[in-house]
């Protein structure tokens, strides 16, 4: 649709298999090149949306459009070739295998030379080159998170999002990731992220949504949401 953003899950509503609704006409976007961040309370429905906009739930009502495509009925792994990555928010790696297997298998479905893909992502990440001959299972919680985003890399989305991506992380780690992650938006890749480090992930954010009980609550710019009063006392702490 003109003047469409480049990633749209609008109106969705829908729940698991026969269960009730969880999204109630929630809606997300993101433009090109942009980190839009969602926040919320726990079980607001922040990986239920991100996991509707890949595919993994049948919504109800509503649809996902990419690029102005409308993707609402594709299976997940049709929607990785229109340029979607999906980090999950658990079992985000294979734990039994390298780090290089992991991603290796990040590019499963490419039929080219993925070398220069992986080169990318040891500049992103230099620890995984070293660690590249380790297997992933043994590496810390912020190494394994790169090893996640950097799978996901390795599809050369346009798209990438990610639930929880500092998700039991030190402060230094998470800045550290953080950094890493506007990085890859100024290569031009569009990020759509959920995060648990609200004031951190909204500081980074061009555009935030707080979710409440699978809705909208409050939208705007990262910086709009942390002056936000109503934002600040009821999900910032203050
Ligand atoms: N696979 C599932 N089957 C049925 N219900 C589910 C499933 N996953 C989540 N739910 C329900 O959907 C609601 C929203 O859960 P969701 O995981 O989307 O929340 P969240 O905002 O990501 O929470 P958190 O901050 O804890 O990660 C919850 O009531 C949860 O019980
Ligand atoms: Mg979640």
């Amino acid at each position: 649709m003109a003047g469409d953003p480049f990633l749209i899950g609008e109106n969705m509503t829908g729940g698991y298999g026969r269960g009730a609704d969880i999204l109630h006409d929630c809606t997300v976007s993101v433009e090109k090149g942009q980190i839009a961040v969602i926040v919320g309370p726990n079980g607001a429905g922040k990986s239920t949306a991100m996991k509707a906009i890949f595919g993994m739930l049948d919504l109800r009502k509503g649809s996902v459009r990419i690029d102005g495509e409308d993707i609402t009925r594709l299976s997940p792994q049709a929607r990785v070739p229109k340029g979607m990555a999906f980090v999950p928010q658990t079992s985000n790696i294979f734990p039994s295998m390298t780090v290089e297997e992991n991603l290796e298998m990040g590019a499963f479905l490419r039929r080219d030379d993925i070398r220069d893909t992986m080169d990318q992502v040891y500049g992103l990440f230099p620890i995984l080159k070293d660690k590249r001959r380790q297997n992933a299972g043994e590496l810390s919680g912020g190494q394994r998170q790169q090893v996640a985003v950097g799978r996901a890399l390795m599809t050369q989305p346009k798209v990438l999002m990610l639930d929880e991506p500092t998700a039991g992380v030190s402060p230094i780690v998470m800045d550290e990731l953080f950094d890493r992650i506007i990085e890859v938006a100024r290569a031009g890749i569009t990020i759509l992220m959920v995060e648990q480090n609200a004031k951190q992930a909204l500081d980074i954010a061009d555009i935030g949504y707080v979710l409440v009980q699978g809705s909208n609550a409050h939208t705007g710019t990262g910086k709009e949401l942390l002056e936000d009063p109503v934002v600040r006392r009821t999900f910032l702490g203050g």
